[in-house]
């Protein structure tokens, strides 16, 4: 079974208490989004493969360390998932984005597929797919399922709130996919909404609500 990280860094634990504020208004709270986003990102590249390069400076040639290995793509899951991608494509400018549209059956609360597009090669890539919520984790389990049907085998799943219910969901049908959280709830609701959670992530980000 893959590890669940959950990350409890003072910066992230307090961002994370600005965006569970229902007083947070849209623009803070994408904002802070964004920069947990940045914050889990750092966290969660820390095992990426680096290599031994030269590199000359003003003064003597230094020995450094860059990333190696495969490339890297972050896919979103829309909409809420955009939310994640600016801040960590500025810490991984050369990570392509993919896109797959999912949305929660307000009755069934199962995923509902409506948009695809991924990077051609991307089953040569490490992949992160991002989303704030991990609810049932019916939307997590439907974009993996969807990026192994077409190869993908190193995938990591990065939400900001998780609950049991979204995590064992992931690890029994994924057991091979990493973890990373900013924080592990108590539990759903009736409504399959996170508890204490944050709310609808994307009506949140995106001032629909
Ligand atoms: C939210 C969230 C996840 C999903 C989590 O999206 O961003 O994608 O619900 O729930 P689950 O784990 O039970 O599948 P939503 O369906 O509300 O769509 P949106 O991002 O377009 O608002
Ligand atoms: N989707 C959200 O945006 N929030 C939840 O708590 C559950 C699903």
């Amino acid at each position: 079974m893959a590890t669940v990280h959950v990350l409890d860094h003072p910066l992230i634990q307090h961002k994370l208490a600005i965006l569970r504020n229902k007083n947070t208004g849209v623009r803070e709270f994408r904002s802070v989004i964004g920069e947990i986003a940045g914050l889990m990102c750092y966290e969660a590249t820390r095992n990426l493969p680096t290599k031994e390069v030269q590199v000359e400076t003003p003064v003597a040639v230094a020995t450094c360390r860059m990333l190696s290995g495969k490339k890297l793509a972050i896919i979103p899951i829309l909409r809420a998932g955009l939310g994640m991608v600016d801040n960590m494509i500025d810490l991984i400018p050369s990570a392509k984005v993919g896109h797959i549209g999912l949305y929660r059956d307000p009755e069934t609360h199962q995923p509902v597929e409506y948009y695809c597009k991924l990077p051609e090669d991307i089953d040569q890539r490490v992949i992160f797919v991002v989303d704030p919520m991990l609810a049932t984790g019916g939307s997590a389990v439907a974009a993996i399922d969807f990026l192994k049907a077409r190869g993908c085998k190193n995938i990591i799943m990065m939400n900001v709130i998780g609950c049991p219910e979204g995590v064992k969901a992931v690890q029994d049908a994924h057991p091979d996919v990493e973890l990373y959280l900013a924080a592990l709830d108590e539990r759903l609701n009736e409504h399959a909404y996170i508890t204490p959670g944050l709310g609808d992530a994307g009506d949140r980000i995106f001032g629909t609500k």
